[in-house]
């Protein structure tokens, strides 16, 4: 199967990726046991329908290692992290990573690797980086990317003549940060969005419409925890109840699902190349509805009188600034 047009675009120049990547954070645990054999037959299912890329990391459980064994190098684009704990960062640490992955995802060269840190105070970041860029140069990374840094990093980065093509932020219709300086900044400088907590780990669908505040225990993955936290940080649940049934009508008018709606509405926006829905890999699986995505067109204005919550830069701070 391929997907509708606008399914895949170019990404740094020399890959072609699918708009909706396939997340594996859902591997790690958290989220429901998962078969190792089960789920690369999953990621087959997701191969054949066009969905060919992938977001993991290094400490997603066996996400690499699950990479590696469904193999289609060349077919597949793999995007992993490394987010190592605060140290000294020399060339040989940022390499072992680096040569780890590698050997796991059985490949010579990393599609991208995303870097995450930890503590801007500590700034050696920068040597972890210009480590990584000269990998890069030695052929071991084929792109760089980072996750999670704010605007005013980005600019440092950018300031020591690092190369940086993507940054993995939050954002969907209740976390609308990236839109106040991240996007900005990265239309200007070639840096595009990957975004993940799109669909608030699945409370952003049908399943929540209409639902009473769930509870710790009502929630049935990590994820789903994570973005229940941020949903009371925005305005609550009975606000977020109305953004439901005001996506519910927006998503019956295209004779669509929510999801489709919330994915379509952060792809649309600047600077987004991709859109990273959490796959719960043998599972549970949703590839017909969100193929669907690349055939729904949102007509501009038709969002703007969805419930707007509280500013959540305020109340956080910039991307990323709830892991610090
Ligand atoms: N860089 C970072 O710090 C960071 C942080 C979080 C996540 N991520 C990345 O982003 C990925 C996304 O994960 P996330 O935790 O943010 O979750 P998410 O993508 O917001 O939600 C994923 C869940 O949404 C549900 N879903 C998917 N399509 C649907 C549809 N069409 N209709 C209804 N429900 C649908 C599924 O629930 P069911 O499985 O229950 O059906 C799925 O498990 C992760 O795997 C990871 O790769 C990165």
């Amino acid at each position: 199967m391929t997907l509708a047009e606008g399914g895949r675009i170019g990404f740094a120049g020399d890959l072609s990726i699918c708009r909706i990547l396939n997340g594996m954070w859902q591997v790690s645990g958290g989220h429901g046991r998962i078969d190792p054999a089960r789920a690369v037959a999953a990621m087959a299912a997701y191969h054949a329908a066009g969905f060919t890329t992938w977001d993991l990391a290094d400490h997603y459980g066996p996400a690499e290692d699950l990479v590696g064994a469904f193999g289609h190098r060349g077919e597949i684009q793999a995007f992993t992290k490394w987010v190592p704990p605060p140290g000294p960062m020399t060339r040989a640490v940022v390499e072992a990573a680096i040569d780890r992955s590698r050997r796991r995802m059985r490949t010579d060269r990393l599609d991208l690797l995303q870097f995450h840190w930890w503590d801007y105070a500590d700034a050696r970041y920068l040597d972890a980086l210009k480590h990584l860029a000269d990998l890069r140069e030695a052929g071991k990374i084929r792109h760089l990317g980072l996750t999670n840094f704010d605007t005013e990093r980005l600019a440092v980065i950018a300031a020591h003549g690092i190369r940086i093509v993507s940054n993995q932020v939050q954002y969907s219709l209740v976390d609308q940060r990236p839109a106040q300086r991240m996007a900005a900044f990265c239309a200007e400088h070639g840096i595009v969005l990957l975004t993940y907590g799109t669909l608030l780990g699945g409370l952003l669908s049908e399943a929540w419409l209409g639902r009473p505040e769930p509870g710790r225990a009502d929630l049935a993955t990590v994820s789903q925890q994570k973005y229940m936290r941020m949903i009371d940080a925005w305005g609550g649940w009975d606000l977020f109840q109305r953004l439901l049934a005001g996506l519910k009508a927006t998503a019956d008018r295209h004779g669509a699902s929510i999801a489709r709606v919330a994915i379509r509405a952060i792809l649309d926006r600047p600077a987004v190349a991709g859109v990273i829905v959490g796959a719960r890999l043998g599972i549970a699986e949703h590839i017909a509805d969100n193929a669907g995505v690349f055939g729904l067109a949102l007509d501009a204005g038709e969002l703007d009188g969805l419930p707007r919550g509280r500013d959540l830069m305020q109340a956080i701070g910039d991307c990323g600034d709830e892991y610090r």
